[in-house]
């Protein structure tokens, strides 16, 4: 599966979103996540993020993360189509350390 990865936090351009074919995210706060049991791997999310925060969950960037994508997925509301980005994205967009940030 696919995972969303720490740079989408502040960012959640949702562009994902729109052209995921089995509408397999799930919105929190800051942070959307892949339902790995749904994603079907086809890639297409992966370069439509502005943030570069989607990475197939085989990388080793994404380790962190993929328990995170799991346990959210079950959590959270699905979201299907692109909503309000938040106003600051783009002054978030490659901050570092932005994983204690998170909001559950
Ligand atoms: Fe959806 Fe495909 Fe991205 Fe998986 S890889 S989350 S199925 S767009
Ligand atoms: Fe996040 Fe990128 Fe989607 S910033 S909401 S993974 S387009």
């Amino acid at each position: 599966a696919y995972v969303v990865t720490e740079n989408c936090i502040k960012c959640k351009y949702q562009d994902c979103v729109d052209v995921c074919p089995v509408d397999c995210f799930y919105e929190g706060e800051n942070f959307l996540v892949i339902n790995p049991d749904e994603c079907i791997d086809c890639g297409v999310c992966e370069p439509e993020c502005p943030a570069e925060a989607i990475m197939p969950d085989s990388e080793e960037a994404a380790a962190p993360w993929r328990e995170i994508n799991r346990k959210y997925a079950d959590l959270w509301p699905n979201i299907s189509r692109k909503g309000t980005v938040p106003e600051e994205a783009s002054l978030w967009n490659g901050k570092p350390d932005k994983a204690r940030l998170f909001s559950e």
